[in-house]
């Protein structure tokens, strides 16, 4: 990859900067405006142009915190991300260059859309910071014109949009746009418009958070039940926003979710961490027995009460999510489902019974693939959203997802274990990759497990009552 050249581009922004800091107003202007209106001066007027604000090494300086939790996000990853180079480089090969720029209009929009870029290996020619999801992006866009896709309208006018409504005077000119106001729903067809991907062959809606999301209870008009993918991906603390700048609320560029970086990057420990915290409060599970002689029904339930779309959601034929269940009667062990050797493929390692949360993608033959390329067909395997609330609303699904297990044993069960993990990228997924030779071998150790907190049953801790499809059962609650 072309080295970045933060040096070139500081020369040539540090004679504008020093000139705005001199004399406190961008150049031109003879006293610094104190209340700048909504459109704080047109981009003509300030020091900093659409071409200098693309580089994020320039925002650092006077929005560090911005800067630091872009830099180890997912969108800063997007289009270094070597398994989007390996499969970018795989579609090319496989349709003889017809994929063309279908994966960087959204890994690389800008690269994309200045004509720099049709190819993930375009971007080895480019500085670094053209070829991902940078500031420049997100904050000049003026208009989204679909749902799928990548439909954002790229202003490149130098003009930075977000929520203030009273921007203080800075070298670059800002705006408010109710498309960066997490509190404006609008805000959510900004990032929808990248996060659903319908495939050009076949129309298929491949990815679908942004319309999990629609059909959720959370794109209701009103707060508190109104919570766009801001309010959930980019929480709110007090501070200030920029270096020196008045008492503002920031919000969070991190916008964390399931998928780490597997190379070496900024913040991978935090993310994780964070990624944790945020699965800790995503599920809740219950367990049901129905003892029986010679053995036990276990009804094992899961709902989704975290997430404003299904879990998981996004590239959810690549997530492997699964349930890893164990009876014992007597602290003998009489059952396991879901359970994984490290290391080993969960879809390959896994037992008829386990339940897996994914969903699965074939091609024309009918045979399990996730070439974008070849994919014909989908089954959906992931936990609803919420949708409504009241059981008689057309809208409503029920959330409360129920597995049956069928547990045989002479001897009544004593203990019932149970877990979910989650890895963000199925390892076959990457063996295949490696194979094509695209893919260092190395990286498939650096995708984590992340563990659910573990719902335990047994006889005492359980209470007698009717279970949620209502039969006679010992449940331990929803937690
Ligand atoms: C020399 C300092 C400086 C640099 C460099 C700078 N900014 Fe700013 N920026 C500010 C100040 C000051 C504000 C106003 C803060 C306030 O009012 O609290 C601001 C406001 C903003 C806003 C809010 C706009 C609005 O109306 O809501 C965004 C977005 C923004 N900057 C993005 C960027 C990005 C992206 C870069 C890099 C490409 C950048 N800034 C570079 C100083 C700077
Ligand atoms: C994926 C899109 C996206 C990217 C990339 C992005 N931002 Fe933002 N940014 C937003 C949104 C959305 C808001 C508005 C949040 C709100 O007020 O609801 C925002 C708000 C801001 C603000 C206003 C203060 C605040 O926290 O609300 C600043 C300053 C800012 N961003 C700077 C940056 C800088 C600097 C970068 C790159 C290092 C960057 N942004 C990258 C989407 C993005
Ligand atoms: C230009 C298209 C684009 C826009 C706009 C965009 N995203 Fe993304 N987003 C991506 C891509 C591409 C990735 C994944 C990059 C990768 O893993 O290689 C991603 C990753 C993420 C992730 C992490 C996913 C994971 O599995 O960990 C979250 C969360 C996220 N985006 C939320 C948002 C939010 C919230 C907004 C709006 C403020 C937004 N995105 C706007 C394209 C976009
Ligand atoms: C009510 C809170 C909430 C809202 C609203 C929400 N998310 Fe999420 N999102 C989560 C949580 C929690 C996770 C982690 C659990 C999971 O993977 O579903 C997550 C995960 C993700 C992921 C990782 C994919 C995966 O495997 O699940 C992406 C991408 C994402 N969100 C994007 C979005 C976008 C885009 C929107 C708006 C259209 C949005 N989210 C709205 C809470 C929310
Ligand atoms: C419509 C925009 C869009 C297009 C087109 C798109 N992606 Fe993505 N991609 C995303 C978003 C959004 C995410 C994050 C979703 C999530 O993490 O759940 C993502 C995540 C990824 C990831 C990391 C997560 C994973 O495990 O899969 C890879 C790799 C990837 N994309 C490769 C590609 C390739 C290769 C193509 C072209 C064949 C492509 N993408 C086309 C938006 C897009």
């Amino acid at each position: 990859m072309a080295a970045r050249a933060p040096a070139a581009h500081a020369l040539a922004w540090a004679g504008a900067l020093l000139l705005w800091a001199c004399d406190g107003g961008p150049p031109g202007a003879q006293t610094p405006t104190p209340t700048p209106t909504p459109d704080a001066g047109p981009a003509a007027d300030a020091a900093l142009s659409a071409a200098d604000l693309r580089d994020p090494a320039l925002c650092a300086d006077c929005h560090p915190d911005h800067y630091r939790q872009w830099s180890g996000s997912m969108h800063a990853y997007a289009g270094v991300d070597p398994v989007f180079r390996a499969l970018d480089a795989k579609g090319q090969a496989a349709t003889g260059g017809a994929l063309g720029d279908f994966c960087v209009q959204c890994h690389a929009p800008v690269a994309h859309r200045l004509g720099l870029a049709r190819t993930a290996a375009d971007l080895d020619h480019l500085p670094a910071h053209l070829g991902t999801i940078t500031c420049a992006w997100c904050h000049q866009i003026d208009a989204v014109d679909g749902d799928h896709n990548n439909p954002l309208r790229f202003a490149d006018d130098g003009v930075l949009r977000a929520a203030l409504r009273d921007p203080q005077p800075s070298p670059h000119a800002s705006a408010y746009s109710p498309l960066l106001d997490r509190n404006d729903p609008r805000s959510s067809d900004l990032c929808g418009g990248c996060h659903d991907i319908v495939l050009p062959h076949n129309a298929l809606r491949l990815e679908k958070t942004f319309e999990e999301w629609q059909g959720s209870l959370f794109s209701h008009p009103e707060r508190p039940r109104f919570n766009s993918c801001g309010h959930c991906h980019m929480k709110a603390s007090d501070g200030q926003v920029a270096v020196d700048g008045p008492p503002r609320r920031g919000h969070d560029h991190a916008m964390v979710g399931v998928d780490v970086a597997l190379t070496p990057f900024p913040e991978r420990a935090d993310q994780r961490a964070r990624i944790q915290r945020a699965l800790d409060t995503t599920l809740v599970s219950e367990i049901c027995v129905v003892q029986r002689r010679g053995g036990a029904e276990v009804e094992y339930y899961l709902e989704n009460i975290g997430a404003g779309h299904h879990f998981p959601s996004g590239a959810a034929l690549d997530r492997r999510a699964w349930v890893e269940l164990r009876a014992f009667a007597d602290d003998q062990p009489v059952y396991v489902s879901g359970a994984v050797p490290e290391g080993a493929p969960a879809a390959e390692a896994l037992d008829a019974d386990a339940w897996r949360l994914w969903d699965t993608a074939t091609d024309a033959d009918g045979a399990g693939t996730h070439d974008f390329w070849a994919i014909e067909g989908i089954t959906r395997g992931t936990l609803p959203v919420i949708a409504a609330l009241d059981p008689l609303d057309p809208a409503y699904v029920n959330p409360h997802v129920l597995r049956r297990y069928i547990v045989a044993s002479e001897a009544p069960l004593t203990r019932i274990e149970t877990q979910v993990h989650l890895r963000p990228i199925g390892l076959e997924i990457l063996d295949d990759l490696i194979a094509t030779g695209a893919l260092a071998p190395a990286l498939r150790d650096a995708i984590p497990t992340f563990d659910f907190a573990p719902l335990v049953w047994t006889p005492e801790a359980a209470e007698a009552r009717l279970s949620p499809i209502g039969r006679e059962a010992l449940c331990v609650p929803a937690r």
